[in-house]
């Protein structure tokens, strides 16, 4: 597996649930986190109640300063603070687990997205990025809850450059319970994505934060 050991993360969005509880664990195994925001004292404010020695900034410059940057943004914001970074994230490995959803009375459901997937409309957005798809469906929930040791559950993770997927695959195995699998390449995203309406639906009949394992491997 490869070796991530000592890499920062940046969180773009990490003042958001996902991006404080992917945060909170990546702290809690050792990596520098930096967490992100639209507002550099907003992002303070979350680094402290993550502690572990997060810090916290502006998106650009959190973006600028990681090894490895996350897009915990929602999908209606996505496209346009991508392309607002597209300098500070050129040559990075920027890690999409952005789900386009919408939700009505009915429940979640799948966004059409021009591009074909969040992850592709990053990889359009961002041609100097090595952009991977990674982190859809673990709950933000369990990442939080100080009472749950290992989040149990597959993290399936696309990508068109080998390198990329098999490094984040090993970043999420710096969770507790995780392994990550090789999910396919970029231009299959759009079901990885779509499939979390799917795990939503499923966590709103059971009432439970359900998660994916692929067996035989
Ligand atoms: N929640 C989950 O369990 C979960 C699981 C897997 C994947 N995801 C995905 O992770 C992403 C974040 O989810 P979340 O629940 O954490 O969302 P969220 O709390 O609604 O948003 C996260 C952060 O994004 C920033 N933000 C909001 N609108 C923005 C905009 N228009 N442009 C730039 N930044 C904006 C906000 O930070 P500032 O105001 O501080 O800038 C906010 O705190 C989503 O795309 C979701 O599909 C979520």
């Amino acid at each position: 597996m490869t070796d991530v050991n000592g890499l920062s993360i940046a969180i773009l969005g990490g003042t958001g649930d996902q991006g404080k509880g992917l945060a909170r664990r990546f702290a809690l195994a050792g990596h520098p986190v930096l967490i992100g925001s639209r507002s550099a004292q907003r992002a303070q404010e979350a680094a402290d109640s993550i502690g572990a020695g997060a810090t916290g900034d502006e998106n650009a410059a959190v973006a600028a300063r990681a090894d490895i940057v996350i897009v915990a943004v929602p999908y209606e914001g996505h496209k346009a603070l991508l392309e607002s970074l597209r300098g500070e994230l050129a040559g990075k490995i920027v890690v999409d687990c952005v789900n386009p959803l919408g939700f009505d009375k009915q429940g979640a459901y799948a966004l059409p997205v021009e591009e074909g997937s969040a992850a592709q409309q990053a990889a359009a957005v961002l041609p100097d990025s090595r952009v991977v798809a990674a982190f859809h469906h673990v709950s933000a929930v369990l990442l939080m809850d100080p009472a749950v040791d290992k989040v149990d559950l597959d993290v399936l993770v696309l990508g068109d450059d080998r390198e990329a997927t098999d490094l984040v695959r090993a970043l999420a195995e710096a969770i507790p319970g995780v392994r990550g699998v090789y999910g396919g390449r970029l231009r299959n995203a759009h079901q990885i994505e779509a499939l979390t309406a799917n795990i939503i639906s499923v966590n709103r009949r059971y009432k439970a934060h359900a998660g994916l394992r692929i067996t035989d491997i």
